[in-house]
C-alpha cells in the first residue's frame, strides 16, 4: 500500500523543487558509458518542469569522502542531462564549504539547475543537521527519486526529508510499486534467484527471502559453497569452504520455513578462468579435482525453466555463471531469456536488480523484456536483506 506522497499530491507551480537524484553512472575518459540512471530520471523532471515547478538537482557522484576531487564533479553531466530532459540544465558549483543559494533563487522556469556532487561536503554522509538545513534553503518542496541510494542515510537522501514538504519522484514510485509486488504483497509460487560470487555477502539476503520465497535457485560461486557443504567435490572452483557449516544452515532452515533450495544438478568445468577455456559438462557430484565450476549446465537450466514456468513472481539477483567470460554466461543467458519470455507473456512479474544482474541481462539482451529492472546496486541488495531503507523511511514519516 503506498504510504508516501507523489508529485500527484503537491502543487508544484512557482516552487523551487529540491530533486534527490542518483545520476551516479560510469564515466570513462570523461564520456558516460551507460547512460541508464540519466535517462531513468527524466519523467520526473519533466513531470516537475511540465507541474511549473523549478527543479533543482541534488547529486552524487562516486566516494570523494566530504573532498572536492575534481574528476568525480558532476559537471560532466550538465550536458547529458540537457540531451536527455530537453530543457536547458544550469550548474551551481560547491566548495565543499557551502552551496550556491543566489543560483537556486535566480533560477527561471523551464530551466533546470544541476547542484555539484554533494559528496564535496564532509556534512552529506554524516547526515549532518545544519547540512541538511543549508541544502533545504535552496528549495520549498523536495522529491526523492533516488531509490538507488536509498539506502544511505545522509543529509541530501534523508536529512532533508523532515525539513520540508517531501515526495516521491516517478522512479522512486515506480521501484516502490515494483518492489512491493515482488516480495511485499507478491501472487504466488515466488522464484527468487540468487547468484554471484560469494555467499558472504548474501547471508542476510538469504536469510531473508527463505522466509518469503517459494524456491530460491542459487547459482554462481555461491552454488560451489553449497555444493561443497554438501560433500560434493568442487575442485578449484571459487568457494567458502569455511561457510560449510552456514551453507548447511540455510538449507536446514529454509526446509523448516518451507522453501527450495535449487541447486545445480550438472555444471560446465573448465581447468582456466578465462573466455572460451576448453571446457565440458559433468553432473554437479563429479566436478574433476584440477578443474573449476564455472556456469550451471543444460539440465540445471532446464529445472530452472520448471521452476519459472510454474511460478507467477521471480526475482533475480546475481548471475548463474562467470557471466562475463564467454561461453559461461550460457545458463544466465538461457534462464533470463526464460524468465524474460514468460514476463512478456503475461505469465510472471519479473523483477531483477543489483549491478552485475543488470549488466548480465543486458549482454543477454533482455533487460527490457523483464517486468522491471531496478536501477539499484546496493539498495536492491538491502531491500531484499528486508533492511528498512532510510530514504525511503524518511519520506513515509
Ligand atoms: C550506487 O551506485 O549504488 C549508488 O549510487 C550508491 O552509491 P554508494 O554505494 O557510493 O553510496
Amino acid at each position: 500500500m503506498r504510504n508516501f506522497k507523489t508529485l500527484d499530491d503537491l502543487d508544484l507551480n512557482g516552487k523551487r523543487v529540491l530533486v534527490r537524484v542518483d545520476i551516479n553512472v560510469p564515466v570513462q575518459d570523461g564520456k558516460v558509458t551507460d547512460d541508464t540512471r540519466i535517462r531513468s530520471i527524466v519523467p520526473t523532471v519533466r513531470d516537475i518542469l511540465a507541474k511549473g515547478g523549478k527543479p533543482i538537482l541534488m547529486a552524487h557522484m562516486g566516494r570523494p569522502k566530504g573532498k572536492v576531487v575534481p574528476e568525480l564533479s558532476v559537471a560532466m553531466l550538465r550536458e547529458p542531462l540537457e540531451t536527455a530532459i530537453g530543457a536547458p540544465v544550469l550548474f551551481a558549483g560547491n566548495d565543499g564549504q557551502s552551496v550556491d543559494a543566489a543560483a537556486s533563487r535566480t533560477l527561471e522556469p523551464g530551466k533546470v539547475l544541476l547542484l555539484e556532487n554533494v559528496r564535496f561536503h564532509a556534512g552529506e554522509e554524516k547526515n549532518n543537521a545544519d547540512y541538511a538545513r543549508e541544502l533545504a534553503t535552496l528549495g520549498d518542496i523536495f522529491v526523492n527519486d533516488a531509490f538507488s541510494a536509498a539506502h544511505r542515510a545522509h543529509a541530501s537522501t534523508e536529512g532533508i526529508a523532515h525539513l520540508m514538504p517531501s515526495a516521491a519522484g516517478r522512479l522512486m514510485e515506480a521501484e516502490l510499486t515494483a518492489l512491493e509486488k515482488a516480495l511485499s504483497s507478491p501472487e504466488r509460487p515466488v522464484v527468487a534467484v540468487v547468484g554471484g560470487a560469494k555467499v558472504s555477502t548474501k547471508l542476510d539476503l538469504l536469510g531473508n527471502l527463505i522466509k518469503k520465497v517459494d524456491q530460491i535457485v542459487i547459482g554462481g560461486g555461491m552454488a560451489n559453497t553449497f555444493l561443497a557443504a554438501l560433500g560434493k567435490p568442487v575442485g578449484k572452483s571459487l568457494c567458502e569452504h569455511d561457510l560449510a557449516d552456514t551453507a548447511r544452515a540455510i538449507i536446514t532452515a529454509a526446509k523448516e520455513q518451507g522453501c527450495e533450495i535449487v541447486l545445480p544438478v550438472d555444471v560446465v568445468v573448465a581447468r582456466e578462468f578465462k573466455a572460451h577455456a576448453a571446457n565440458e559438462t559433468v553432473p554437479a557430484d563429479q566436478c574433476p579435482a584440477d578443474a573449476m565450476i564455472l556456469d550451471a549446465g543444460p539440465k540445471t537450466v532446464a529445472l530452472i525453466a520448471d521452476r519459472f514456468a510454474s511460478a507467477k513472481t521471480i526475482v533475480w539477483n546475481g548471475p548463474l555463471g562467470a557471466f562475463e567470460l564467454e561461453p559461461f554466461n550460457a545458463a544466465t543467458n538461457a534462464a533470463a531469456r526464460k524468465a524474460a519470455d514468460l514476463a512478456q507473456s503475461g505469465k510472471v512479474l519479473a523483477v531483477a536488480g543489483g549491478g552485475d544482474t543488470v549488466a548480465a541481462l543486458n549482454a543477454a539482451g533482455v533487460a527490457g523484456k523483464f517486468t522491471y529492472v531496478s536501477t539499484a546496486g546496493g539498495a536492491f541488495l538491502e531491500w531484499l536483506e528486508g533492511k528498512t531503507l532510510p530514504g525511503v523511511a524518511a519520506l513515509q514519516a
